[in-house]
């Protein structure tokens, strides 16, 4: 496979996880890309494998040594074009912007955070971009990775057929879906909206786009004056 994620974690037996399943577990069946786990603790040296200490300076926790982690980086011996991400809490937030960028690349090494913390020096020595999934915090780094894997696989060529890209197109264009609706005609006294059912192909996508408006504009504000911004540089040349 062309595309690849090389995953260092503490706690391989959680992938493939979901990822083995549904449209990425089809894909990765189908060689449409390549997952490859490796074990941080593979790199201990100790007698005991330990990966952790104490943090300097004290405080609750352990924190992952530079030494352990950096030798698990050097021996997954990544491609220099390949990105190499760190998934953190306090990571620049994932966009589907970023998501396009590694989906078009050739994979990104993913290092999977645990313990109150990894060494700082790390983090600078081999170049780690921290990557978050959301202002909330997990109890590692494994189940985000596994979001931006996912996020990153259903846009690979031949993953999802012709169903593809309307979604990514509007949200890309800093817009949240319009609802959707299916049979059948009437499910507990309400109806399907009538435009949908007019056989009006135009009337549907202007329906749809002001559907996609006062929602972006009512759930996330932060989007919306994106959007506004944009619209008005665009206007104004
Ligand atoms: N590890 C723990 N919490 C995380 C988050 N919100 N995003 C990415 N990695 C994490």
């Amino acid at each position: 496979a062309a595309w690849r994620a090389t995953v260092l974690t503490l706690f391989p037996d959680m992938f493939p996880g979901p990822l083995g399943a549904s449209l990425a577990g089809r894909a990765l069946t189908g060689g449409l890309w390549a997952l490859e786990t490796r074990d941080i603790r593979a790199s201990a040296t100790d007698r005991h494998r330990s990966v952790d200490d104490t943090p300097a300076g004290g405080g609750p926790g352990m924190v992952l040594r530079a030494d352990i982690l950096a030798a698990a980086i050097d021996a997954a011996a990544v491609a220099p074009d390949r990105p190499r991400l760190l998934m953190s809490p306090r990571g620049r937030p994932l966009t589907q912007a970023r998501v396009l960028e590694l989906a078009a690349g050739p994979g990104p090494l993913i290092v999977c955070g645990r313990f109150e913390g990894i060494d700082q020096r790390v983090i600078e020595a081999r170049a780690l971009e921290e990557v978050s999934i959301g202002d909330y915090v997990l109890s590692g780094g494994e189940i985000a990775a596994m979001a931006l894997i996912d996020a990153c696989v259903r846009l690979l060529p031949g993953v999802m057929g012709k169903q593809a890209s309307g979604t990514e197109e509007s949200f890309s264009a800093g817009l949240l879906e319009y609802p959707q609706y299916t049979r059948p005609q009437e499910f507990e006294g309400r109806q399907i909206p009538e435009v949908l059912i007019s056989g009006d192909h135009a009337k549907v996508a202007a329906w749809r786009l002001a559907q996609s408006e006062a929602l972006t504009a009512a759930r996330r504000p932060d989007l919306w004056a994106g959007k506004a911004d944009r619209t008005k540089k665009a206007t104004d040349g």
